[in-house]
């Protein structure tokens, strides 16, 4: 009975590379401005990564946790977010008719989503969907990298392997992924003057892309930090009254 046992668990362990050969491949690691205990969202790039969102991503996919007048946190003031939401039509309230009619989204409304529901989503997307990306730092393992790979990892299928109607894609789990490369570099014209190479452009995005994910990052990390001081100016002062309180004792 105890050698079944050995042999299950040996078998599975070593079977276990063979399985994941074929899977995809670990994310590149980048040294991302947010990372480290110091570390914080670069806001410029930030802002860059949401020009590129707005001109490349949001024809396809939506930002639905996140409303117009969070963009304060990366810099932006009332009269520059009014304009960015401008871009984008929402649905009115009904008129008197009871009809809806479009107008332009303010500061105050949620990131306007490309699809009115997910099944028009995928009909434009030969069936696939294109998930909510507010979250999708947080929602993939190592998301920062993760994005950055998946954006950079577009290459021609190998020889004898089928994509069907998708694309080849190293980092995708199977390999094969329903987005066509969305980004090549020179995808925009960035207001900062920044080279807009595909590097530049998908750093800007991922950036852009953890904010939106975890917009307490910076609080969370300072907090942190503050603790830490903290921590270690009350354990100084403790151990210097301990002296002092035990000095004539011995
Ligand atoms: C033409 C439409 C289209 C555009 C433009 C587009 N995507 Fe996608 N995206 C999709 C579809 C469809 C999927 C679902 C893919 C699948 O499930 O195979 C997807 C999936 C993804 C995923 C999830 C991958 C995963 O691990 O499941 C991420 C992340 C993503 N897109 C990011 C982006 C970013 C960032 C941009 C802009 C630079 C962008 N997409 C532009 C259609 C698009």
């Amino acid at each position: 009975m105890k050698i079944i046992f050995f042999i299950i668990i040996i078998t599975s362990f070593t079977t276990q590379p063979l399985l994941s050969a074929t899977d995809s491949l670990k994310p590149m690691q980048y040294n991302f401005s947010f990372n480290g205990i110091f570390g914080g969202i670069d806001k410029n790039s930030a802002q860059r990564g949401l020009q590129v969102f707005t001109e490349v991503c949001a024809s396809c996919h939506g930002l639905n946790h996140l409303a117009y007048r969070n963009l304060e946190d990366i810099g932006y003031n009332k009269t520059q977010i009014n304009s960015i939401a401008k871009q984008f039509l929402i649905d009115d309230i009904p008129d008197e008719n009871g009809e809806i009619k479009k107008r332009n989204a303010i500061y105050s409304d949620k990131f306007v989503n490309p699809y009115p529901n997910e099944e028009a989503a995928k009909v434009s997307n030969n069936g696939a969907y294109p998930p909510d990306l507010t979250l999708i730092v947080k929602a993939r393992k190592d998301g920062a990298n993760y994005l950055r790979s998946l954006l950079l990892g577009y290459e021609d299928a190998p020889n004898g392997f089928d994509v069907g109607e998708g694309y080849y894609n190293k980092y995708m789990p199977g390999n094969v992924i329903a987005m066509p490369q969305p980004l090549y570099g020179e995808d925009v014209e960035y207001q900062d003057g920044t080279v807009p190479t595909l590097e530049q452009e998908v750093i800007d995005v991922v950036t852009f892309l953890t904010w939106t994910a975890m917009p307490e990052l910076e609080k969370r990390k300072s907090s942190g930090i503050k603790v830490i001081i903290f921590l270690v100016i009350m354990t100084i002062f403790f151990f210097l009254s301990y002296r002092k309180i035990w000095k004539d004792v011995k």
